[in-house]
C-alpha cells in the first residue's frame, strides 16, 4: 500500500486529486423554497427542534450525513452551556449583488441570554482514511465564535490524547484574514503546554468574511491546505492515522478558545457546496 501510495504521489504534479477515485458533491447553490428559521429562544425547543427544510431529510444528504443536537452543560473552561439544534442549520437565499448562487447552507450559532445555540453535522461513518474535503464558504457575525470543517477519530475509552483531528477554524475574534490549522491535540493538559508543531496561524489571500474555497487533502503523513487553489501549509506532525468521521460546525462555549458572544449576536458559516473525494 505505501508503495502504491508513494509512486502514485510521485507521478503527480501538486495535487493529489488524482489519487481520490471517489467523490461526493452536496450543492445547496439552487435549491428550492429557502427558508431562514427564526431563532428559538429556549434551550428545550433547540434540542427537539427538527430539519428545516425537505432537503436535510432527501437521500442526497441522509445517506451520507446526520445533524447533530448534543448539548454539553457548564464547565470551569466553558461557562457557557450549548446544544447543538437542527434550527440552526438551513437552506438560505443569496441576497448579494451579484450572487455567486441563488441559495446556499447556513449553519448558525446564537448567543441566547442563558445558553449558546450551535450547528454541527457529520458523516454517519468513520470510514474516511484519506480524503480530501472542499467547501466553498464564508463566516459573518461578530466575535466569539468558531467556525469549522474537520476529520474526527477518537477510539472509543480511549485518553484524550487518542485523538485523531485534522481542522481547520476560523475563530471570529482574530483578524478576518487569519484562521489556524490543527493536527489535534495541540495542546497538552497533562504538562499544561501547547503543541507548536501540532498548528499553524496562516494569513489568507482574502478575508473569511468573503467566499473561499477551502481545501484539505488528508493523505498517508501529512495534511496539506488551500485557500482559492493557493497552499497554505502541510502539517505531518500527528497527522491522522485512522479512518474518520468528517465534521462541519459553528459554535461557542464562552471559553478561552471560542470567546464569548454578546447575546443575541449571530455567528453564520454559509456553504455554497461541499465536495469529499475519497479512496473509492
Ligand atoms: C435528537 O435528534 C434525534 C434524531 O437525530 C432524535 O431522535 C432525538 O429525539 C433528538 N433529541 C431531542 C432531545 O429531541
Amino acid at each position: 500500500m505505501k508503495y502504491l501510495w508513494a509512486n502514485a504521489l510521485l507521478s503527480l504534479t501538486g495535487s493529489a486529486s488524482a489519487i481520490f477515485t471517489g467523490h461526493k458533491l452536496f450543492d445547496f447553490r439552487n435549491i428550492a423554497n429557502p427558508r431562514v428559521p427564526d431563532a428559538l429562544p429556549d434551550w428545550d425547543s433547540n434540542k427537539a427542534a427538527r430539519e428545516t427544510h425537505e432537503y436535510f431529510l432527501s437521500r442526497e444528504f441522509t445517506d451520507t450525513f446526520a445533524i447533530m443536537n448534543w448539548s454539553k452543560d457548564v464547565t470551569e473552561t466553558a461557562p457557557i452551556r450549548m446544544t447543538n439544534s437542527f434550527n440552526n442549520i438551513y437552506i438560505q437565499p443569496n441576497t448579494d449583488p451579484n450572487p455567486e448562487s441563488s441559495t446556499f447552507m447556513t449553519l448558525r450559532t446564537v448567543r441566547h441570554p442563558d445558553f449558546q445555540s450551535a450547528a454541527e453535522f457529520q458523516t454517519h461513518t468513520s470510514d474516511y482514511q484519506h480524503v480530501a474535503m472542499t467547501m466553498r464558504a464564508r463566516t459573518i457575525g461578530g466575535p466569539g465564535a468558531v467556525t469549522a470543517m474537520f476529520t474526527y477519530w477518537k477510539p472509543e475509552n480511549s485518553d484524550w490524547d487518542a485523538v485523531q483531528e485534522a481542522d481547520l477554524e476560523i475563530r471570529t475574534a482574530e483578524p478576518r484574514n487569519e484562521l489556524r490549522y490543527t493536527n489535534q491535540p495541540s495542546y497538552d493538559p497533562v504538562r499544561d503546554v501547547e503543541r507548536p508543531d501540532a498548528f499553524r496561524d496562516v494569513t489568507l489571500p482574502t478575508v473569511w468574511t468573503t467566499w473561499q474555497t477551502h481545501r484539505m487533502e488528508w493523505t498517508p503523513g501529512k495534511v496539506d491546505w488551500y485557500v482559492d487553489g493557493q497552499f497554505m501549509t502541510s502539517i505531518s506532525y500527528q497527522a491522522p492515522v485512522d479512518p474518520a468521521y468528517l465534521l462541519w460546525n459553528v459554535w461557542s462555549d464562552g471559553g478561552v478558545w471560542s470567546g464569548e458572544m454578546p447575546v443575541y449576536e449571530h455567528v453564520e458559516m454559509h456553504v455554497q457546496y461541499i465536495e469529499i473525494e475519497y479512496l473509492g
